[in-house]
């Protein structure tokens, strides 16, 4: 069984790879541009580590329609899973252009050489953000209609009517796959959890949107993982499934926990501007998932904090390798605008 994993240099795509090395005997492909957020010393000893030579490395773009077609035929690929988007809402709001391309023009390209070659499945990686923003009751069900409320989530609902397209359309076989926040580690240091363990560890102001009252919903990324390889396996074209770690917090109450884990002061945390068309609350109903393919997240919120920040403590390297370039640049702008 080949796979096509797309944007596999990113944080969930890096931690999806290794778990397929670990559970699987697939063989892996990853085809990433490589852009700020992938990082291809997340994978540089892969094959050693897992043994055998079950992994390649494409350098390249979604949206090259010469290159899809030639990498589907090269490696025989029988399963594409696409990861590779522009993912942080904040980047969204600054600089949409390169969201619309990659991730709805990107998305079409893969759907469209995958229709052609006649693969297996194509599993598109969504997000709950599609649905839009909770009061303060309820849960999304696949069936809540979507809503997407910043160019990050309005580019990713553009992909999913996409790819329901291809399936009423063309009997393409399909599967998408919404899951909220996750976590963990090799996660891009512009995202909320270690964004904060990084500034707390210099002790360094971590700034806070708005009230800090925003909820969200937060799965462990070794259980996404889990859910997707169960797409692979059960799930039927055309489905749709919801994923999500029954862990809602308020981000204020985020940025305490990781404080407390590293026994740093409150007073680090500095209320700044909000961000425009700020979801309020995201949580996830993936009763679906649980019933058809025997999904359940399985990490608990408290240990998988801790095991992350540790995670990042015995990484420092990989930590500081990010620290410079276009990662500085965005963040600290971003910041002193809302300041
Ligand atoms: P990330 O930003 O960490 O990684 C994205 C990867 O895609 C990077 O390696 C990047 O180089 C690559 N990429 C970007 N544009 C590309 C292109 N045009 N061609 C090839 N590669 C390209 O993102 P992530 O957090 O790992 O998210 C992965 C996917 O999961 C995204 O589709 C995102 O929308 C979705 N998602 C993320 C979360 C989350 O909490 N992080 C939750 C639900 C869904
Ligand atoms: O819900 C799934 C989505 O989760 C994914 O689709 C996105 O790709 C991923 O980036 C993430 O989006 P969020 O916007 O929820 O994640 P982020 O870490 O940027 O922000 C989490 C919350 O924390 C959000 O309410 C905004 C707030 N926040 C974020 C940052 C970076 C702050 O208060 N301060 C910050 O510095």
């Amino acid at each position: 069984m080949n796979i096509l994993v797309t944007g596999g240099c990113g944080f969930i795509g890096t931690n999806f790879l290794r778990h397929m090395l670990n559970e699987s005997s697939c063989t892996l492909i990853n085809l990433d541009k490589l852009t700020y957020a992938g990082n291809p010393r997340n994978l540089t000893s892969i094959n050693e580590e897992y043994g055998g030579k079950r992994y390649f490395f494409e350098h390249g773009d979604i949206c090259d329609s010469l290159l899809i077609p030639e990498l589907l035929n090269k490696y025989s690929i029988d399963f594409v899973v696409n990861f590779a988007a522009e993912s942080h809402v904040d980047r969204s709001i600054t600089d949409p252009d390169v969201f619309i391309r990659s991730n709805i023009q990107g998305t079409y390209n893969l759907l469209e050489a995958a229709r052609r070659k006649g693969i297996k499945k194509f599993i598109q990686i969504s997000t709950d953000e599609v649905y839009g923003s909770l009061g303060s009751k309820g849960r999304f069900t696949e069936n809540t209609p979507l809503a997407p409320n910043s160019p990050y989530s309005a580019s990713k609902a553009a992909a999913d009517l996409l790819c329901r397209s291809f399936h009423r359309t063309y009997d393409f076989p399909v599967i998408i796959t919404r899951c909220s926040n996750n976590y963990g580690p090799f996660q891009f240091p512009e995202k909320l959890i270690p964004l904060s363990f990084m500034r707390a560890l210099k002790d360094l102001p971590i700034p806070l949107y708005g009230s800090g009252e925003n909820v969200r919903d937060w799965i462990h990324v070794n259980d996404h993982c889990r859910g997707i390889e169960l797409c692979i396996s059960k799930a039927d074209p055309g489905s749709v499934y919801n994923f999500g770690g029954d862990s809602e917090y308020k981000n204020l109450e985020i940025i305490r926990k990781i404080l407390e884990i590293m026994g740093k002061p409150d007073d680090l945390i500095h209320f700044v501007k909000d961000r425009p068309g700020h979801d309020l609350r995201y949580a996830m109903d993936f009763t679906l998932a649980t019933r058809e393919l025997g999904f359940m997240p399985e990490v608990g919120f408290a240990e998988g904090l801790e095991k992350t920040i540790d995670w990042y403590l015995n990484n420092q390297d990989w930590v500081e390798c990010i620290q410079s370039g276009e990662y500085l640049r965005f963040t600290e702008l971003w910041y002193k605008e809302r300041v």
